[in-house]
């Protein structure tokens, strides 16, 4: 069995999955999308893989890269359709509303006129963020309205095509910190809560990890959000709502977990690995070929 491991710089996770795929023996070949050339009409060396676990750092270029080689039946983890929703917090939306998975209040406008409606629909102080995004940026909170017609101004003139589209959330007055469950292979392995002092709680910002027990009801709906994505591997994070209880925020499907192995106690990286190993171990034990 080999097995790609795509990506764009190797970081402290990446480093962690290859001595987790080689302590599992699994032979596992970092490959560097930047210096990749794919050619859609002959795989060529990509036909060396079995699966190909996707890390680059990018979404451009995990997009890109994972689409083409689905197109040459390599499987991939996360698969494409997946890490589209996920990256997208409207698509998530749209995948928990259509499952009836709690989730914020969200109005979605396209112009900043209409965005002032949407947010003085949903009440101050709202939430409004980039619907593609991650770490945090450019996620604000909208006390009042001369912050909304400011932010909503400066993003219809300063903003990406992307930031045109206004993402609106009810603003969930939760305890100082969210949660987030990892995922992998259909089981919800980790938890832990992520806190902080400052309503952003990504650790990118500064929030601190804590371990946390995986309880019934955080097993149900993180099991239930990303199959309603249809992702193998996620980080599904929550938001506790005072009178509505967990809330689905959104869903990583390229999970970052250097603080998490310890506080956790589980070697996150070594079941992510152990799950891709083991889905080439079946398709090659079934089919005599790779996936
Ligand atoms: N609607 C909301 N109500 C309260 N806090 C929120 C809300 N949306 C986001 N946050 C806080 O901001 C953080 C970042 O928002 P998130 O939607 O996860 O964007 P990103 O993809 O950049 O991490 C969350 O982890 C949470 O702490
Ligand atoms: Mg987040």
């Amino acid at each position: 069995m080999n097995i790609a491991m795509t990506f764009t710089r190797l970081r402290i996770e990446e480093r962690m999955l290859i001595e987790a795929f080689d302590s599992l023996g699994v032979q596992v070949t970092p490959v560097d999308l930047r210096q990749a050339v794919i050619n859609p009409m002959d795989r060529g060396s990509w036909g060396l893989y079995d699966a190909v676990i996707d890390r680059s750092l990018s979404l451009t270029n995990t997009l890109t890269s994972v689409r083409m080689l689905e197109a040459f039946g390599i499987r991939c983890f996360n698969n494409s359709a997946s890490i589209h929703t996920c990256s997208d917090k409207l698509l998530t939306s749209l995948a928990m509303i259509h499952e009836q998975i709690p989730t914020p209040q969200v109005r979605v406008a396209l112009t900043a006129e209409s965005g002032l409606e949407a947010i003085e629909e949903l009440g101050y102080p709202a939430v409004i963020k980039p619907t593609v995004g991650s770490w945090g940026r450019l996620v604000a909170r909208v006390n009042d309205r001369d912050s909304a017609e400011a932010i909503l101004e400066h993003r219809e003139t300063l903003g990406s095509v992307q930031q045109k589209v206004f993402y609106i959330q009810e603003h969930i007055a939760k305890p100082e910190r969210d949660l987030r469950v990892f995922v992998v292979g259909g089981e919800a392995i980790a938890a832990i809560a992520r806190s902080s002092e400052h309503w952003v709680t990504n650790t990118a910002r500064g929030a601190v990890a804590q371990g946390i027990e995986v309880s019934d009801e955080l097993r149900d709906l993180s099991l239930r959000a990303v199959s309603a994505v249809g992702a193998d591997l996620a980080a599904v994070d929550f938001l506790e709502c005072p009178e509505r209880g967990l809330l689905v925020n959104e869903i990583n499907h390229s999970m970052e977990f250097r603080n998490s192995v310890e506080t956790t106690g589980v070697d996150i990286p070594q079941r992510i690995a152990a799950h891709v190993a083991q889905y080439v171990e079946s398709t090659l034990s079934q089919t005599g070929v790779p996936a």
